[in-house]
């Protein structure tokens, strides 16, 4: 592991920012001076970069893509941090994962990059958290500044955040239009200031003439248009889900509780292959199955002979989430009146899904969905929307009100919930917006009453 001594990390910060060329990676000499100490933990803990099916060449392009926009659209800056939030729902929220999208860096809490597609050649930097002195002895080795780091990220400008101010200093003055850009979410005033736009208005404020423009467009519409792999981790995902799912359909029997249930369900994700749930699963049986999310923490139920269990879960892939949603009865047989309901349910997803195509908007699915279970004489059932986005964190970053496009992965998932039946039904599939129409990347896992019920009986 590389430590350098902090007169050469200042000569570093110092150095004016060069061009972020894409091939000019391999121009910079290594440090010399190393620190000798041993180092602590497996060497690859330091090294922050992107590690799984996608390269930093595809982060790297992505981050071209949004310096053309920038470009073309008059903006001079832009940082964007890696933020994590909590959920009001409890959980972790992946959402701010915009700075994932484009770095492929995990685990860099704070750090940010910074964009400016005004200097000499288009100018990209990453700046990460200062090193503790003590860190390593918690946390295992952390790169130094140097080369090592800028392979392992596919920077070729890696700095400390204590020089973030000066370089978004200078990015906003060498821009004709001293005009900075917010790329995040608008969040309402009870919300605390995203640090992103915190430090756009520090910055500006100080640099007579500098503004702050919005746009919050860009990314969601990028994170959206899935590219192929990204289809294919959302793929890995979906069939450890269905691994998973399976083996609960097989398992289950009365007088399991539903902690069980779900724990079968969740070892089989990992030993598929996912390390992280995608989400908190919901696994609840008779009267839980109308909790729209019933979570782990109450499900010491006894589930019972004749009861519905509904199973919403997804694992992920190198972050990519599935989310699905079966039902299935605890005996392995429908009563006739949950066969009936599940029918009704089964016709709304199977009308939605049908209409997609490049063009379609979700209030138009919704609507389809909806016309369903109203016709069959249903009304205040449906208590949430017809599905979301999917991809990096299960509700993924997407326009809503703008027509569906190729490469957009969403759910499908209407759901009935007659509390006074103890019968909650929700059917959830996951579906790609082809060219010309649609993929049902979720097929294959029984759906069907008549599937579900041959299934469990040990059939296929
Ligand atoms: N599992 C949460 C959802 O379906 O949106
Ligand atoms: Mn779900
Ligand atoms: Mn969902």
């Amino acid at each position: 592991m590389k430590r350098i001594p902090i007169a050469v990390a200042l000569l570093a910060l110092a150095a004016p920012f060069a061009s972020a060329q894409i091939d000019d990676l391999t121009v910079r000499v290594p440090h010399e001076t190393l620190d000798k100490r041993a180092p602590v933990g497996d060497e690859a803990m330091g090294a922050a970069g992107p590690r799984g099916l996608i390269t930093q060449e595809v982060y790297r392009e992505r981050r071209l893509r949004l310096l053309n926009h920038m470009r073309d659209n008059g903006f001079s800056a832009a940082v964007i941090f890696n933020e994590t939030r909590n959920s009001p729902s409890g959980g972790p929220d992946r959402s701010g994962l915009d700075f994932y999208y484009l770095t492929g860096i995990e685990h860099e809490p704070g750090a940010a990059l910074l964009l400016d597609p005004d200097a000499d050649q288009y100018l990209e930097a990453l700046f990460l958290p200062m090193l503790d002195v003590e860190d390593h002895v918690w946390h295992g080795e952390r790169s130094a500044l140097g080369r090592e780091l800028e392979l392992s990220t596919g920077f070729a400008r890696v700095r400390r955040l204590g020089s973030l101010p000066g370089a978004l200093a200078s990015a906003i003055l060498t821009g004709e239009s001293n005009k900075a850009v917010f790329l995040g979410p608008v969040v309402g005033y009870s919300s605390p200031v995203p640090n992103q736009l915190q430090v756009l208005r520090d910055a500006t404020s100080r640099i007579p003439g500098a503004s702050v423009g919005l746009d919050r467009e860009i990314l969601p519409a990028m994170r959206q248009a899935k590219d192929k792999h990204e289809v294919e981790l959302t793929r890995r995902a979906i069939a450890n889900t269905m691994a998973g799912l399976g083996e609960g359909m097989k398992l289950v029997e009365p007088g399991m509780t539903e902690f069980e249930l779900r724990t079968i369900i969740e070892m089989a994700f990992h030993e598929a292959g996912s390390r992280r749930l995608a989400f908190g699963s919901i696994v609840g049986s008779g009267p839980n199955s109308c909790v729209l999310h019933y979570r782990g923490e109450h499900d010491h139920r006894v589930m019972n002979d004749g009861e519905l269990v509904l199973c919403d879960v997804g694992a992920e892939v190198e972050n990519y989430a599935a989310d699905i949603t079966r039902t299935f009865p605890i005996s392995g047989t429908f009563t006739p009146r949950q066969r009936e309901v599940y029918n009704v349910v089964l016709r709304a997803a199977d009308e939605a899904i049908a209409a997609i195509r490049p063009g379609v908007t979700f209030a138009e699915l919704n609507d389809i969905a909806r016309g369903v279970i109203e016709e069959a004489g249903y009304t205040d059932d449906m208590k949430h929307g017809l599905g979301h986005f999917l991809g990096l964190y299960v509700h993924d970053a997407g326009n809503y009100h703008l027509p569906l496009t190729p490469g957009t992965i969403i759910t499908i998932e209407p759901g009935l919930y007659l509390s006074d039946e103890n019968i909650g039904i929700r059917i959830e599939d996951d579906v790609l917006v082809t060219e010309d129409g649609y993929e049902v990347l979720t097929r294959g896992l029984p759906r069907t009453a008549d599937e579900i019920e041959a299934f469990m009986a040990g059939g296929e």
